[in-house]
């Protein structure tokens, strides 16, 4: 056998890997997954009867241009067809933007910490990642991103609400954040976690984008949708971009499953929404505990929170795992728990609550 090995391209060297959140041990103590952002309801009956039927034509290749999803997306949000794209999961679609628009040399701006796939994909691509830091209150640094740019920025991410802080900006200073950005580089709006938003001055993307052709929006059916385990996200942007993610999308990669079931879950969105409602609830009744408990919450308008703890993440995360809940830390820095069911979240205000005690 040859001694050498296929040339593989420079810039993957290094590339840090993506790590998904835990999963709770099967037979373990830990009982509940607070660590991937994920929907704790199982999926509607309706929705699983759209799966199933789909289910019964696996032996063909899906819909490619997602006919039904589109016109169901261009209708629920007053945009042309020929402005949208789905793509497996709004990751897959966030990588489409960056093979799209940067390659070796250029440059991808986005605030750190936040969603861990963006150095992933702005590597993969060759492109140099820009990382400005969160204000001290966790908040995106929008002037220093605005700073940032320079004549090979192709690409900046805004995430909005962020993950893992959950923290947001606000109209005003994003309107003036894009009207500092030059025409010709693309700002994508990830909005994976749009429908947890409560508060009033978050502006929705699909209203930025609609005058701003170098403004893109993602959005997925991962999240307040319930369909992680079905990748399907998809994103709102003017004809050049749109059409740029339809050339780089990877054939047949949404699943006739996947479509069907995000029909039907546009169909159902009363009922899927009123569940992001209860989400909600918990959401605030969490951070009110923790608060009461003595922990510095950041605002959040995710389905997850923040503990900035530094050096004593491994140490809190390990006993919250004790008590059965997996939450994600981000070692060195701090813990992301996902708001779940009541009974999870009580378990892991348990936790918080003694590991608070022993400090
Ligand atoms: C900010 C953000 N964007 C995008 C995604 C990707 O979600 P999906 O690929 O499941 O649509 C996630 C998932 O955790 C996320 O947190």
């Amino acid at each position: 056998m040859s001694e050498t090995s296929p040339k593989l391209r420079a810039e993957l060297e290094g590339i840090p890997t993506y790590k998904p959140g835990r999963p709770a041990a099967a037979g373990g103590p830990v009982a509940y997954k607070l660590s991937s952002n994920e929907n704790p309801y199982p999926p509607l009956p309706g929705v699983m009867e759209s799966v199933t039927a789909a289910a019964c034509n696996f032996n063909r290749y899906p819909d490619m241009a997602c006919t039904g999803l589109m016109d169901e997306l261009s209708e629920r949000f007053g945009v042309p067809v020929s402005h949208l794209a789905t793509g497996t999961g709004s990751v897959g679609v966030a990588q489409q933007l960056v093979q799209a628009t940067s390659g070796p040399g250029d440059e991808v701006i986005y605030a750190w910490r936040s969603f861990e796939a963006y150095p992933i994909i702005a590597q993969i691509s060759g492109a140099r990642s820009v990382q400005v830091p969160l204000t001290e209150g966790d908040v995106h640094d929008l002037d220093a991103m605005a700073d940032a740019i320079t004549d090979r920025t192709r690409l900046i991410f805004v995430c909005n609400p962020n993950n893992p802080t959950g923290t947001v900006v606000r109209r005003a200073e994003l309107e003036r954040f894009l009207d500092r950005v030059p025409g010709d580089v693309l700002v994508v709006l990830d909005e994976a976690y749009r429908e947890f938003i409560r508060d009033p001055e978050v502006p929705d993307g699909v209203e930025l984008y609609r005058d701003r052709p170098n403004v893109c929006v993602l959005r997925t059916f991962s999240k307040a949708y319930g369909l992680a385990g079905l990748r399907v996200g998809f994103a709102i942007a003017h004809d050049p971009v749109a059409a740029a993610l339809r050339k780089t999308a990877v054939p047949f990669g949404v699943s006739q499953l996947a479509q069907e079931a995000a029909v039907a879950s546009l169909r159902a969105e009363d009922e899927l929404l009123g569940r992001v409602g209860s989400l909600v609830c918990e959401r605030n009744r969490v951070v009110d505990a923790l608060r009461a408990q003595g922990w510095t919450v950041p605002e959040t308008q995710a389905n997850f929170v923040w503990l900035r703890l530094g050096e004593r993440t491994m140490a809190f995360a390990a006993a919250c795992e004790q008590h059965g809940v997996v939450v994600r830390p981000f070692p060195g820095e701090g813990v992301r728990v996902t708001v779940g069911e009541t009974e999870a979240n009580d378990i892991f205000l348990k936790a918080a609550e003694g590991f608070r005690k022993e400090l």
